[in-house]
């Protein structure tokens, strides 16, 4: 189910690594657990990956379920919540309409040109009252005011991102999701080097920004390869988290 740019099969292995560990995936579970509900019974954790940020989603009363498309980051998921865990597309989760009191999806939404499907799978599978949790902008949120920022910006094309608010709002509310206030987490570890900023632009990780021209990518990477410190991370991201509510 290669559907994304990178391959979590592979990632698997390297993921809690170099993805920010535990710091990263605690400040994730903190900010969705805000947003969940008081008297909130149950909590899917769509796109569950290796489940370092599931297994921190613990509050008293509350049981949480992860699925994931990925069988190698399930793997790793299942040893974290075992039983818990099961595979599937978050297009068609293997559940009942409105069975569900909350449903989140961190760092998902970007991946997947279907982002649109998720929510609307989201909104069946939520009870009325229950809420859709989901990061947004979530590329945007990346080197903000950096000098990686000040190469890449005039490329960025916000308006091509799967998870832009517009986009995600805008299914919400066709599918019966009202917003709710949203909050933000630090996204520990991630901010971008120069050198590894070069090495996701010619792995494709920003193709649909410029639709991949090869010339493009050549200047850009030019332009990254001549800053200072290629090795040293500029600040942390701050990723911002949707919350929409299900209406009765
Ligand atoms: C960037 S990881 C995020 C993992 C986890 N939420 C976290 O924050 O660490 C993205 C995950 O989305 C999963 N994924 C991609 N497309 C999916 C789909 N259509 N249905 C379910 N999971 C999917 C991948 O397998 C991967 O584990």
């Amino acid at each position: 189910m290669a559907e994304t740019v990178l391959d979590y099969e592979a990632e698997a292995a390297h993921y809690d690594r170099t993805r920010g560990g535990v710091p990263r995936a605690g400040a994730a579970a903190e900010a969705v657990l805000r947003l969940v509900p008081p008297g909130s019974r149950t909590l899917l954790d769509l796109a569950c990956g290796t489940g370092l940020v599931t297994e921190r989603l613990t509050r008293p009363g509350l049981r949480v379920y992860g699925a994931d498309a990925a069988h190698a980051m399930l793997r790793v998921a299942a040893d974290r919540a075992p039983g818990r865990v099961v595979r599937a597309d978050a297009r068609r989760l293997p559940l009942p309409d409105a069975s569900l009191d909350a449903v989140s999806a961190v760092w998902l939404l970007h991946l997947v040109p279907f982002a649109t499907e998720i929510v609307a799978e989201a909104a069946r599978v939520l009870r009325p009252g229950g809420v859709l949790i989901a990061t947004v902008d979530k590329d945007a949120a990346h080197d903000v005011g950096s000098d990686i920022d000040a190469i890449l910006r005039p490329y960025r094309s916000a308006g091509a991102a799967s998870d832009r608010t517009e986009l995600i709002a805008g299914c919400a509310a066709a599918h019966g999701l009202a917003p709710r206030p949203g909050t933000r987490f630090t996204g520990h570890g991630q901010g971008g080097t120069p050198r590894d900023t070069v090495r996701k632009l010619r792995a494709g990780y920003f193709a649909s920004w410029f639709s991949g021209d090869p010339a493009v990518v050549e200047t850009l990477a030019a332009a990254l390869a001549a800053l200072p410190d290629p090795d040293r991370p500029r600040a942390d991201p701050r990723y911002r988290l949707a919350c929409f509510v299900r209406q009765g």
